[in-house]
């Protein structure tokens, strides 16, 4: 099956071609504009212009991406059709119903959570993995249920158990900010650039991550969800509060950056591991634009080495970890195999999108 994927759920254009054959993907290529730059001058996203620039480079992106026009050797549509911003995922969504309507090819609509979750069976170009449950492959990457995925992105934190492909049960989510909302949120405040996850995971090599005891919010709550907007106030209320200086002037931004990054991981790895043994597992899936984190992903294997050796984790390709259309296709050939098509009549964007 060889699909072509879309994904304008939020800042970034994307398509992509995955095929698959024997139950093993291949991404054949996977081409992507990013809009980060012009979000930057206002320091987040803003809907209306996201969805401008989709509609801008979505076509010319299907050029570079050599689609034919008439969608011949293409078996099926897949596109993300939430959660994100309303403006922009509706850019993706009407144009993957009207070349699926045109084509008379099927349509699949993705959730882009759904959609990093596949990330971790993707490869880079051209190189195959297999998605096969229970037919387990010299593959270092095929994943047994059910796996507990920490998901963790601009828009989402949460800890889903997947027991099968397209079976889903939340165990947790934040009640407010999500990690990655919460990383741009601390940036904008020390003066860096959205996005800011990056920039402060880069800021914070130079700096302590025991400097500044910010809170653990929610890290003993007893259940699987997370809360992040104390800890951002919290950074606030360090800085603003002249806080730096009065502990002696030697602390600097790399400092903040350095204890509040800490801070995050500490407590999305100690609910994973509280997650993990709740449900004890056969899998641990990271996943998310956050996953990118190098502190995040190193604390959270060596932790999960520690107390459950026996469980293998699974992250994505660093080139895959933000949002890409390959995830989307790959996430859609999977829901093809199960006949879970979308009407091009009917299909809405729904900002709300759950997994199910
Ligand atoms: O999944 P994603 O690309 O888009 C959404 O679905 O939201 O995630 C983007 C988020 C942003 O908040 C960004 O700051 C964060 O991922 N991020 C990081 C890193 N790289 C990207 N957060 C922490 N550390 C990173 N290295
Ligand atoms: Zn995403």
């Amino acid at each position: 099956m060889r699909v072509l994927g879309i994904e304008t759920s939020c800042d970034e254009t994307a398509a992509a071609i995955v095929s698959e054959y024997d139950g093993s993907f291949v991404i054949e290529k996977s081409v992507l504009a990013s809009q980060a730059k012009i979000h930057a001058q206002y320091g987040g996203v803003v809907p209306e212009v996201a969805a401008r620039e989709h509609a801008a480079f979505l076509f010319p992106l299907l050029e570079e991406l050599g689609v034919p026009r008439d969608g011949a050797g293409i078996d099926a549509l897949a596109v993300t059709y939430g959660p994100g911003l309303v403006p922009a995922l509706r850019v993706g969504v009407e144009a993957a119903k009207a070349l699926a309507w045109c084509w008379g090819k099927p349509l699949v609509a993705v959730n882009h959570l759904e959609g990093h979750i596949y990330s971790v069976w993707l490869d880079g170009e051209g190189k195959i993995q297999n998605p096969g449950t229970k037919i387990q492959t010299t593959q270092s990457n095929s994943v047994e249920f059910p796996a507990v995925c920490l998901l963790v992105s601009g828009g989402h934190t949460e800890l889903v158990l997947m027991r099968d492909h397209g079976e889903y049960e939340l165990l947790g989510m934040t009640r407010d900010d999500a990690a990655g909302e919460a990383f741009d949120k601390v940036a904008k405040l020390l003066g860096l650039p959205y996005p800011g996850g990056p920039e402060i995971s880069k800021v914070a090599l130079n700096g302590n991550p025991r400097a500044v005891n910010f809170p653990r919010p929610m890290i003993e709550s007893g259940d699987l969800d997370f809360s992040f907007a104390g800890l951002k106030t919290a950074v606030r209320v360090f800085v603003e509060g002249g806080e730096v200086g009065r502990w002696g002037g030697d602390l600097d931004i790399a400092d903040i950056a350095a204890s509040f990054q800490q801070a995050v991981v500490d407590v999305l790895v100690s609910k994973t591991l509280q997650a993990v043994k709740k449900v004890v597992p056969r899998s641990v899936i990271l996943s998310g634009g956050v996953s990118a984190n190098k502190l995040l992903k190193e604390i959270l294997e060596s932790e999960l080495r520690r107390v459950a050796p026996e469980i293998p984790f699974y992250v994505p390709e660093l080139s895959l970890t933000g949002d890409n259309a390959a995830m989307i296709a790959a996430a859609g050939i999977m829901r093809a195999k199960r006949g879970a098509f979308a009407d091009p009549l009917t299909l809405v964007a729904d900002p709300n999108a759950k997994l199910n």
